[in-house]
């Protein structure tokens, strides 16, 4: 035997699921959607699980750690690397999206976790007929990098996820979650996959994602995964390399604010807008430009909440109709929004009980709901005496900040849990 291949075999493991792996083996790399769709199908009717990582490439540890996610959950791990001309608008920076498919397969053929690596060079190519557009050629009525051809044989199908795409992300571009939106989509039906991850630090694009699969009927399990960070707090992100050395130390400013604002949600009596005017200064004055800074709920399911929390209204009702004797009145307040910032989601929906009963037992009841409803327990306020404006509600859950540093735009979210539980 050669040096060569007993050293291969030394590096050589089998996985949890008895599948030969090596340290280092190359992935295999497919450019190609009928490679991509057969290659799955094939794996998939040997009754192997199939895990989905999309991705733009350019690799930083954010994507790798979706990766790791990613490989438990499945018995194979498929990442896909395209960049996407349909959620860039005209005037983004598709043209300049960073990329190093060398550097990218050579990453992840050192991780040594991934099966096979999907990167098209073009997923709107329909037979030959239709290209992407340059950013020169580009007509000034183009809302994205994808233009339908005059012929009418051009790409022209998009998913829209009506509401969640409006607020944040979406209001400043437009025809971005439509965009990733199908795109997501067009790979769901190439890889067909058992599972999909999607990072935390793009908040709403996993939301959108997760409302899709719903609404569409993928059956298709979506992961959220944690968000990755820098030693010093600045979230991964692929465009940070476009930053100069001074825009990367500003760019720090969303991280500790958001951080500041969490400290004040915890310790102190505050608002909303206050957590959002401590993000909004710490940035301005470090020379960002804002975006937008949000406090959300991370439920967007309202429904499903309210559905969980009647149960604990009539038995709240019912304690009180037994022991009206109790001497302190109590308000329990539960706040849920929609996951969007549009009017009508971001109006909040609440439900409000005047009782005759101890603050903390309702509390508890409140939290157990909640908590079975999957919910974040720290939109509950139980606030004796008073009633508490919507304004006042001291409770943000998810505070998503998106801000400017120089040409590069930068997006990151931090959960907040004042109850700690
Ligand atoms: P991209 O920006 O390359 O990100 C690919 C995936 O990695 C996304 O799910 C994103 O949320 C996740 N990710 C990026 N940085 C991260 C970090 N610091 N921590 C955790 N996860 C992180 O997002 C896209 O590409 C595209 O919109 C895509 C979904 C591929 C559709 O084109």
């Amino acid at each position: 035997m050669n040096s060569k291949k007993r050293r291969r075999q030394i590096d050589g493991w089998i996985d949890e699921r008895g599948d030969r792996r090596e340290m280092g083996s190359e992935p295999e790399v497919m450019r190609d959607k009928a490679a991509m769709r057969l290659w799955s199908r094939s794996r998939r009717s040997q009754g192997k699980t199939v895990a989905l990582v999309p991705t733009m490439g350019f690799l930083h540890d954010g994507h790798l750690a979706l990766i790791r996610t990613a490989h438990p959950l499945a018995d194979l791990t498929v990442v896909s690397i395209y960049v996407n001309p349909g959620q860039f608008a005209p005037s983004e920076d598709f043209s300049t999206y960073p990329s190093d498919l060398t550097g990218d397969l050579k990453k992840l053929a050192d991780l040594g976790i991934v099966h096979a690596v999907f990167c098209p060079s073009n997923l709107y190519d329909y037979e030959g007929g239709f290209s992407e557009m340059s950013t020169a050629d580009r007509v000034s009525s183009a809302v994205s990098c994808i233009e339908a051809e005059d012929d009418g044989s051009g790409h022209e199908t998009w998913i829209r996820v009506e509401k969640l795409e409006r607020g944040l992300c979406g209001k400043s571009r437009p025809v971005f979650f439509r965009g990733v939106a199908t795109v997501v989509a067009k790979l769901f039906n190439i890889v067909e996959p058992d599972v999909a991850i999607f990072g935390k630090k793009d908040y709403q694009q996993w939301r959108v994602i997760c409302r899709m699969v719903r609404d569409l009927d993928y059956a298709i399990k979506i992961v959220g995964s944690e968000i990755v960070r820098e030693s010093d707090g600045l979230a991964m992100s692929s465009r940070n390399v476009r930053l100069s050395p001074e825009e990367r130390v500003k760019a720090l400013s969303i991280y500790n604010s958001m951080s500041k604002a969490k400290y004040t949600a915890l310790h102190e009596q505050t608002t909303c807008q206050e957590i959002k005017d401590i993000v909004i200064q710490m940035v301005e004055k470090a020379g960002g430009r804002i975006d937008y800074v949000e406090c959300q709920f991370s439920r967007s399911d309202l429904l499903h909440l309210q559905h969980q929390f009647f149960p604990v209204l009539q038995y709240i009702l019912l304690l009180q109709r037994t022991d009206p004797s109790t001497s302190f009145s109590v308000l329990g307040f539960v706040q849920a929004h929609y996951g969007s910032t549009d009017s009508s989601a971001s109006a909040p929906s609440s439900i409000i009980l005047h009782l005759q009963q101890q603050c903390e037992l309702v509390k508890l009841l409140l939290v157990e709901a909640l908590r079975s409803a999957d919910c974040w327990c720290n939109m509950v306020v139980v606030e004796q005496e008073s009633l508490v404006a919507v304004e006042d509600i001291r409770t943000p859950v998810v505070i998503c900040v998106a801000a400017w540093f120089g040409k590069v735009r930068l997006i990151d979210n931090m959960e907040i849990n004042p109850c700690g539980i």
